[in-house]
């Protein structure tokens, strides 16, 4: 029998396919700060959030319960591309002379082309099971809203993408992309909300932010009965979705019998670290692996909301319609420069990332664009794969782990995600192969002017 250690791509059968989600809130070393609702400076009850999201998702964000079962026509859909391959990254390693191992777990093979869908079909399926025929979201790269446009046909409902104005003009295919799927596309911010026209009124150039698409979609999805709102990251059943990348893997290091000592993912909102980087969090916290892997999450240097950000209670969106969420922040009227890594550009992150940032359990690391497009094109050189740009700051971040590994004389295993492919984001790798990419100096007024506009906690 061929030796699974030698192997370049490690597979796993469909029938090894994890059957559940698993759930860090039951793991945490310590709770969370709950959210807080912006009015009453309370948690909100479930029904508050009932205008926003089917009950099934509620429940999931506030589970106590470790694993939650994925359900079977959920299991179906993730079948058509599920489970994704684990590759060792031997070119790389090659071309950089490193005594690290070096494994990436690519989520490029769905449907949309990012780990999105793990979350958009399970999100599109419990809105059906509730009755909902028509959902709202935001995108920024237009990964999320073209998951969602993919997710939303295999259970038949209808959708509408506020889709962040400056990827709308960079990105004309991703837009295509979930009009072919059947979505709606509006680029934002826009006249079709309150939210939108005010931004619009005061800077009718806007380049548009998440936090805005965020608002407009929101404000839509509160409006109307037969409409939900969806969100591509963030909050914690989004985290919770995406856990199964971070189990196949377990699987895959299984059938080769290694394990990584540092595990790295790109973080715009967590939900692909946390994915990749929760069930690994698990192993460490129970003891249950050969050893306690360091955990990274890696950002952008002009949105540098892990490594320079405060902790605090914050909104999720410009206008200020979601709960206030302790975490990360560089003020919810932070305008993130126009950055390629249209998904990591987002002045909060999640809850539970930002937590465990915080108590020292992961590392956050951030890399300036320049320095990332280098390292994936040379990744696209060496392994083929041409990386999202969000993704590339996964690898960068792995290439100087080895670096590092190499100059310590050290053996070290690594493992990243590479969350999605680049093939909608060539006009970025243009400006890199011409010299015009530039990197943005980090935005240090713009960042103090949004951190004096955080709210208030009501009762603090
Ligand atoms: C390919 C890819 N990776 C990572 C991200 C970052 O989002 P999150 O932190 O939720 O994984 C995005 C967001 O759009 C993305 O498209």
């Amino acid at each position: 029998m061929a030796d699974p250690s030698a192997a370049t791509k490690i597979l796993l059968p469909e029938s090894e396919m994890p059957t559940r989600w698993y759930n860090i809130l039951a793991d945490l070393p310590a709770p969370l700060d709950p959210p807080l609702h912006p009015g009453t400076g309370r948690p909100p009850a479930p029904d508050d959030l009932a205008p926003l999201f089917p009950m099934d998702l509620i429940l999931q964000e506030f589970s106590p319960d470790r694993y939650i079962d994925i359900p079977e026509p959920v299991l179906d859909v993730y079948r058509m591309w599920r489970p994704t391959p684990l590759h060792r990254a031997r070119r790389l390693e090659r071309a950089l002379g490193t005594s690290a191992r070096i494994y990436y777990k690519y989520e490029g093979t769905s449907p949309a082309g990012s780990h999105k869908p793990n979350t958009s079909v399970a999100q599109a399926y419990y809105n059906r099971k509730a009755g909902i025929t028509r959902l709202t979201t935001e995108t920024g790269a237009g990964q999320w809203g073209s998951a969602l446009a993919f997710a939303a046909r295999q259970f038949d409902l209808e959708i509408r993408v506020y889709m962040v104005k400056v990827s709308y003009d960079q990105k004309p295919y991703r837009r295509l992309m979930m009009e072919t799927w059947g979505g709606e596309v509006i680029p934002s911010p826009s006249q079709r909300t309150a939210s939108g026209r005010r931004i619009l009124q005061e800077d009718p150039d806007s380049p548009g932010s998440l936090g805005i698409a965020i608002s407009e979609a929101v404000e839509e999805a509160a409006g109307r009965g037969d409409t939900n709102y969806t969100l591509g990251s963030v909050l914690n059943h989004v985290l919770l979705h995406q856990t199964i990348i971070g189990q196949e893997a377990q699987k895959q290091f299984a059938l080769v019998g290694d394990y990584p000592d540092v595990v790295i993912a790109c973080c715009g909102g967590g939900s692909n670290f946390g994915g990749l980087a929760f069930p690994f969090l698990h192993d460490r916290f129970t003891g249950n692996a050969p050893k306690a892997a360091r955990v990274i999450a890696v950002e952008p240097a002009a949105c540098p909301t892990l490594t320079r950000g405060v902790y605090a209670y914050d909104f999720g969106d410009v206008a200020g319609f979601t709960p206030l969420m302790k975490m990360y922040t560089l003020g919810h009227s932070f305008m993130p420069p126009g950055i390629h890594a249209g998904g990591l550009r987002y002045h909060g992150d999640s809850p539970i990332v930002s937590r465990l940032v915080k108590d020292g359990q992961v590392e956050a690391q951030a890399y300036g664009q320049v320095g990332v497009f280098e390292a994936a094109v040379q990744f696209a050189r060496t392994e083929g794969i041409i990386p999202a740009p969000e993704s590339a700051h996964a690898v960068k971040a792995a290439v100087e782990e080895a670096l590092a590994a190499t100059r310590e004389g050290a053996p070290r295993t690594i493992l990243f995600g590479l969350s999605g492919h680049g093939h909608f984001d060539l006009s970025a790798y243009e400006q890199y192969l011409h010299g015009r990419l530039q990197d943005y100096a980090y935005p240090a007024e713009m960042v103090a002017k949004a951190l004096a506009e955080l709210p208030a906690v009501p009762g603090a």
